[in-house]
This record gives C-alpha cells, structure tokens and sequence, in this order.
C-alpha cells in the first residue's frame, strides 16, 4: 500500500447529471481503496446530502458493474451552499452545517464532480478551511482551463444520432427542421453535433444570428434544388439584438417568451422564407443513458488522477486535461468562469469551409 496523505474523503455529484458520472466515481474510488488503503464516503445528492448530514460508508461492491451506467449512483442536485439562506438549529448556516459534518464524519477531504457551479463552490469551501478536489463533469463542455469535460462526447454522439434521424423524416417532407440542443450558455455542443450532423445552419450563443442571414442561406438551398434544410440551434442561441441587451434585460426577455428559442427561430424562418418549419427539442435525451467509450475512458483517466492528488495532499485544484495531458488546475482559476466557443475555434471554421450558415 502506498502512503497516503488522505485516510478517508467523501464524494459527491453536484449539477445536472451526465454519462460518465459513475465511471468517474468508479475511477477515484477504485484507486483510493486499492493503492493507497483510504476510505470512501458517499455523500448523496450533492451537497444537500453533506448539508443534511446523509452519507454512508461505500465498499468495493458499490463500485461493480457501474462503468457503463447513466447517471450517478450518489444522486444529484443544484444546492448551492452559499446561496442557501436558511437558518439551521443554533442558527447555523449551510456552510456551518457542511464544515460541522465534515469534522464529524472525520474526513481528510473531498472530492465533488461538477461542472461551474459545482468547483465554484469547490473553491469557496476550499477557502473555509476543506480540502478539496474537483472533477470536470458537465454535457455542455463549458469548463475553462480543460480540453474537454466527461459527459460531453456522449451527448454529442446523442445529439447526432437525433440528428441524423430528423434527416430523413427532413427529405421526405421537404421542411425546415429545427433541432434544438443543450448547452447553457456555450455553444460546443451544438457545434460539435451540429457539424457532425450537418446541419444546414448551425446557431450559437457566441455568434449573434439574423434572421435574414438565415432565410438568404436557406433560399439559396432551395433554388438549387434542396427542398429541406436542418437548423441546429442551441438553448443559448442569441439574436443581434439581444447580444446587445445587458444581462437582466435579456433575462426579462427571455422569461417572457412563451416556448424556447427554437420555437421563436421557426416562427421567425417561416415568415421570412414561407417554407414550413418544424421542431424538435432534445431536452434530457442528450444526458441519459450509457456513456460512449470516449467519455468512459476520459472519466476513469480523470478520477484516477484525482485519487492521487488525494493522496499527494494536491489539493484546491480540480483535474483537467491540457494538450491531451491529464493535470490539476487551481479551483481559483475555474471559479464562475465559462468557457465559450471562440469565433475562430476550427469547428466553427470547419463548419464555414463545408458551406454551414451560421446565422452572421
Ligand atoms: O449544465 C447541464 C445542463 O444540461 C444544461 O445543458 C442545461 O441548460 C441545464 O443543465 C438544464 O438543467 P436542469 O437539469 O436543472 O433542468
């Protein structure tokens, strides 16, 4: 047995779930009991369970048969500890209830697999005095200072697959068909199967669209003979003019609007072009089910990783992958950051050379 600066850590899932989550835990686990002799502790539905105070002792059994499972074995949830203005018994807070667990349940650390909020407050209980590491998690690929986070190929692979159906349900019926695709406020995932796909019009938050750019695209198809066309727009997708609003109004704007942004971008097409559009919105379709081998294989390599860093004492940082690398990354560089598509990324590049409209 190797040494060990970590004799027993607690684990949780924050956020919304996605594949890979449990080859992730597999990962930390499976190389902190083997190697280095710790113990594991599963805290449940993220960090209300370290809130609440429910936790168990997890064995080797819990982690058999898992790698290939969907969604977390730990449950999930969007607690936001310092965001919780409750008032416990003796007048504690969230973050008094976590800190006193933790003591209690004499941990050495704790590993949280997250996206953005989730190694946000990673590092803020970082600075409470816990020891903390983090994993990259999230479908939507928004996490800055990592090549890539698990969870995304699989949505990607999921996202193109409903693509590629839509398709041929497109050419028969000779419409627009609007597909619209997770990704909060980035636009990687919408690129990525959006050009695996091959979308006709690809539209993302990070390139504002107009409406007309669109309808010039897609008449241009038609008068050379292609009666269909596939638009892949992200939830996030912006138009000109509300690139221009500040954040609370484009909130307001947002909330007032009956359907998601894809309902707007076929009325609006439908208008300009008199073609018919129809939509599809893939919602959680894109984060359920078996992981893909890519996101497996990337979420063991990263939960290895983070094993170690336990027992290296690395903490503060969240494991990330750099030029094909895997490394730790300070908690504090992550810490309520997004990581956008930039506009001279080479997908989007790619996707301008193989003729994709991208609505500027
Ligand atoms: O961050 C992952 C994500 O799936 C986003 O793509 C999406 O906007 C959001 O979560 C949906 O969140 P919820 O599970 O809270 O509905």
């Amino acid at each position: 047995m190797e040494q060990s600066k970590v004799k027993r850590f607690g684990i949780l899932t924050s956020g919304g779930d996605a594949p890979g989550l449990n080859a992730a835990i597999r990962g930390v686990a499976r190389t902190a009991m083997d190697e280095f002799g710790m113990e594991v502790i599963g805290i449940e539905n993220g960090y209300r369970g370290l809130i609440e105070g429910k936790c168990r002792k997890l064995e080797p059994e819990d982690f058999s048969g898992i790698l290939t499972r969907g969604g977390t074995i730990l449950g999930t949830s969007r607690e936001k500890p310092f965001k919780n203005y409750t008032i416990y018994e003796n007048g504690k807070t969230a973050v008094d209830k976590i800190k006193e667990n933790y003591k209690n349940w004499g941990l050495d650390a704790l590993v949280i697999l997250g996206g953005n909020g989730t190694n946000t407050t990673g590092w803020l209980l970082q600075q409470e005095g816990l020891n903390v590491v983090g994993l990259p998690k999230t479908i939507d690929n928004d996490l800055v200072m990592t090549d890539v986070t698990f969870g995304f190929h699989t949505a990607v692979s999921i996202a193109t697959d409903a693509i590629d159906r839509i398709h041929t349900t497109a050419h028969s019926h000779n419409r627009i068909m609007i597909i619209e695709v997770m990704g909060h406020k980035a636009g990687w995932l919408a690129l990525h199967a959006g050009v695996a796909g091959g979308g006709d019009v690809i539209l993302i938050p990070e390139i504002p669209y107009k409406i007309e750019s669109i309808a010039k695209h897609l008449e241009k198809r038609r008068d050379a003979g292609k009666e269909f066309s596939i638009v892949v727009v992200a939830e996030g997708a912006l138009s000109e003019e509300e690139a221009l609003m500040d954040k609370k109004t484009l909130k307001k704007n947002r909330l007032a609007m009956k359907h998601s942004i894809a309902y707007r971008v076929a009325e609006e097409l439908e208008a300009a072009t008199g073609l018919e559009a129809r939509v599809t919105v893939l919602g959680y379709v894109q984060r359920g089910g078996i992981p893909v081998a890519q996101d497996r294989a990337l979420a063991t390599l990263f939960g290895t990783e983070a094993a170690h860093m336990l027992a290296r004492g690395d903490f503060g940082k969240m494991v990330a992958l750099q030029n094909g690398k895997v490394c730790g990354v300070p908690l504090e560089d992550i810490a309520k950051k997004i990581k956008k598509v930039p506009l001279d990324d080479q997908m989007v590049l790619a996707g301008r050379e193989v003729g994709t409209c991208f609505g500027d």
